[in-house]
C-alpha cells in the first residue's frame, strides 16, 4: 500500500481562527479527518504531521525516506524562507507537492519567492483546505504513472 506523509509548518496548528479571512475556518483538525477520509478512498496509508519548528520539519523529511512514497508539504512561512528545508527534500530525493492554503501569488511579494518550488514535483495553492485532498489525488495519481 503507498504511503503519503502530510507535512505541515508553523503556525498552521492555528487554523481556524487564525486569519479566517485568508485562511478560513476549518481547523487543522479537521482537515485531518478529512485527510484520513480520503486516504481510505484511495486505499493509502498516511501520516498527518505539525510542526513549528523548522529542525522538527526537517527531521521529519529525512524520517519519510523508505516510509512514505510522497510528501505533501505545506511549510508555510518557511516555505518562503528556508534553504534547509529544500536541501532536506534534495537530500531524500522523495517526491514533494508544496502546498498552500491561500494563493500566495496574489498576496504579498515576499510569498512570491518558494525554496520548496524547485524541488518540488509540484504545487496546489488558492484552493483552501480542499487542497490536501487534491494534493493526495496529485499524489496518487503521480504514483500510479511512476510504476
Ligand atoms: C501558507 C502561506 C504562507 O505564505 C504562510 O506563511 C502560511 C500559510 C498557506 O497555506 O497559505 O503560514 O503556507
Amino acid at each position: 500500500m503507498s504511503s503519503l506523509l502530510v507535512l505541515n509548518g508553523p503556525n498552521l496548528n492555528l487554523l481556524g481562527t487564525r486569519q479566517p479571512d485568508v485562511y478560513g475556518r476549518t481547523t487543522l483538525a479537521d482537515i485531518e479527518q478529512m485527510c484520513a477520509a480520503h486516504a481510505k478512498a484511495l486505499n493509502v496509508s498516511l501520516s498527518f504531521e505539525q510542526s513549528n519548528l523548522e529542525g522538527e520539519m526537517i527531521d521529519h523529511i529525512h524520517a519519510a525516506k523508505g516510509l512514505h512514497d510522497v510528501i505533501i508539504l505545506n511549510a508555510g512561512a518557511y516555505t518562503h524562507t528556508s534553504v534547509a528545508l529544500m536541501d532536506a527534500i534534495s537530500s531524500v530525493e522523495l517526491p514533494v507537492i508544496e502546498l498552500h492554503l491561500s494563493n500566495v501569488h496574489a498576496r504579498e511579494e515576499f510569498r512570491h519567492k518558494s525554496f520548496i518550488a524547485p524541488v518540488a514535483l509540484g504545487i496546489i495553492c488558492g484552493f483552501g483546505a480542499r487542497g490536501y485532498t487534491l494534493a493526495m489525488d496529485a499524489a496518487v495519481n503521480h504514483l500510479e504513472i511512476a510504476r
